[in-house]
């Protein structure tokens, strides 16, 4: 019980936190999406008691500042590994022999410049679809992947999507020393 609940609360808190400061470095640098997603939030709530884990749901621009934050900011640096089976496995093109462990890190498989055209800019735009929905690419797993994926991904997504949307409507966030940006936004 005691180190599950450690367990809870680590994966509970840092995480999260990390992918909302992240996006949250990137809008600051760059004025335009953050302009964007001001409109879309400030226009969907009259009140910020409007602002629930539901309802922010319906904004596509703020999913896919979120889905561009945990792309460049992935918050489990650790390679998710797993254990060949048995038999072996074709990975990636490659024979595995079984029993051999696995893994690749989010930010290696994430700025991948064979997945993500620019794969260092910060581009919510690319995961907006014409048609609903968001775009997918293949090896973006931010959750992890299968039986052990994250336990709290609806959580995390329900509280990112709230501490952002609500930090947003109430604030109007800037870089104090205008016309600089962060370096590693450029
Ligand atoms: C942005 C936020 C989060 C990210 C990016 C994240 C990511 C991950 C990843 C990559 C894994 C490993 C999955 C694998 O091996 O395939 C994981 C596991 C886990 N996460 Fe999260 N997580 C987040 C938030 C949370 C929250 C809010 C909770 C709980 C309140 C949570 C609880 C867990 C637990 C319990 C596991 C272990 C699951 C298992 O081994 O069966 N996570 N998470």
């Amino acid at each position: 019980m005691i180190s599950n609940s450690s367990a809870i609360i680590v994966a509970g808190s840092d995480p999260l936190a990390s992918v909302v400061a992240g996006a949250l470095t990137y809008l600051i640098g760059e004025p335009e999406v953050m302009a964007h997603l001001e409109s879309e939030i400030r226009s969907s709530f009259p009140s910020e008691k409007d602002i629930t884990a539901e309802s922010t749901k319906n904004l596509p621009y703020l999913q896919a500042v979120l889905l561009e934050a945990l792309r460049l900011c992935p918050p489990v640096l650790d390679s998710m590994r797993r254990v060949t089976p048995k038999d072996g496995a074709m990975i990636a093109g490659h024979f595995i022999p079984g029993g051999i462990m696995v893994g690749v890190t989010a930010y290696a498989a994430f700025r991948a410049a064979g997945t993500f055209a620019s794969p260092d800019k910060f581009l919510p735009e690319r995961w907006l679809q014409s048609d609903s929905g968001m775009q997918e690419y293949p090896g973006f797993h931010p959750f992890g992947f299968g039986p052990r994926s994250c336990a709290g991904q609806t959580l995390a997504w329900a509280e990112m999507r709230l501490l952002l949307t609500r930090l947003i409507w109430n604030f109007n966030i800037r870089d104090t020393k205008s016309g600089t940006v962060p370096p590693w936004t450029s």
